[in-house]
């Protein structure tokens, strides 16, 4: 039987167990997929008994992502570009570190809606997650990539290291709208429990694809005014179930299908 699990602290949020679970179904595999809650000071130890404890693999994730990377074998390029790790192979008892988030945001648009043009983006935001938007769109040559974020100094940081990127004053957010292709919101505004983005559309032309990253409410309010004005938009949920998709496959072998089924599952229909 094949392990693999999500490690976090606190970790009873995670969907990823609901995900993985359903596909190991689907596929008839005889594997478990569980969430265990490790503290900063277990990390070693936990990382160090995989091998033995029969685990082909782990996700990653708040607020091990970063930290986890001294403790590993290897990690690839994506990781390294962003400096964080959310999925973990252990092959013969070493431990390879990827970061899947880049593939997944991409796959989502690719999915369903990928914008006309790519002379420019804009991201709103500067954390992890942002992090793995900008790498992305650079990746697949945006010509500009304009980023906003209230701490202009982390967007700055993320500039710094990627070419085409470009800041802006998060006050001045709402005048970078009229000449964009994509528009993504990495920030937590939006969220269920959080405060509203609060982000004047009017400028938007109409061919813009808008991406939200949160899924918690699926449709948020930046995602219900952008489809109102005719834009096409792209929820945050897809993101969350692609980028699983090479974890699957990696640990059991098998690339699972992102479909309306999985994604029901998820949502707990
Ligand atoms: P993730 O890893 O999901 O990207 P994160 O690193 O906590 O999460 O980043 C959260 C993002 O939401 C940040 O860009 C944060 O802005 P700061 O860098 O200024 O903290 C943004 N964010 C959170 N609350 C915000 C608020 N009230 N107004 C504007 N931006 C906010």
């Amino acid at each position: 039987m094949r392990r693999a699990a999500v490690i976090g602290y606190p970790v009873t949020h995670s969907l990823s167990p609901r995900l993985h679970g359903f596909w190991l179904k689907k596929y008839r595999i005889e594997g478990e997929y569980t969430a265990i809650e490790v503290t900063p000071d277990t990390l070693p130890e936990v990382l160090r008994g995989l091998g033995a404890k029969g685990f082909c693999g782990i996700n990653v994730t708040v607020p091990h992502k970063e930290t986890v990377i001294k403790f590993l074998d290897s990690i690839d390029e994506a990781a390294r570009a962003i400096g964080a790790v959310n999925t973990i192979t252990v092959r013969g008892g070493k431990l390879k570190g990827t970061n899947t988030d880049v593939y997944g945001f991409i796959e989502n648009l690719r999915q369903n809606g990928f914008p006309r043009a790519k002379n420019k983006a804009v991201v709103l935001g500067a954390g992890g997650a942002a992090r793995a938007v900008v790498k992305a769109l650079t990746d697949e040559k945006f010509a500009k990539i304009m980023l906003v974020n209230r701490t202009t100094a982390k967007a700055e940081a993320i500039a710094k290291n990627s070419t085409g990127v470009e800041v802006m004053d998060w006050k001045d957010r709402a005048k970078t709208l009229s000449d964009t292709d994509l528009l993504v919101n990495t920030t937590t505004l939006g969220m269920q429990g959080k405060e509203p983005l609060a982000l004047d559309l009017s400028t938007l032309p109409r061919q813009v694809v808008v991406n939200d990253l949160v899924y918690t409410p699926l449709i948020t309010p930046l995602l219900a005014e952008a489809k109102a004005r005719g834009n096409k938009t792209v929820d945050g949920l897809g993101m969350l179930i692609h980028q699983a998709v090479p974890a699957f496959e990696a640990w059991f072998g098998i690339r699972p299908v992102v479909d309306d089924d999985v994604r029901k599952q998820v949502l707990g229909d």
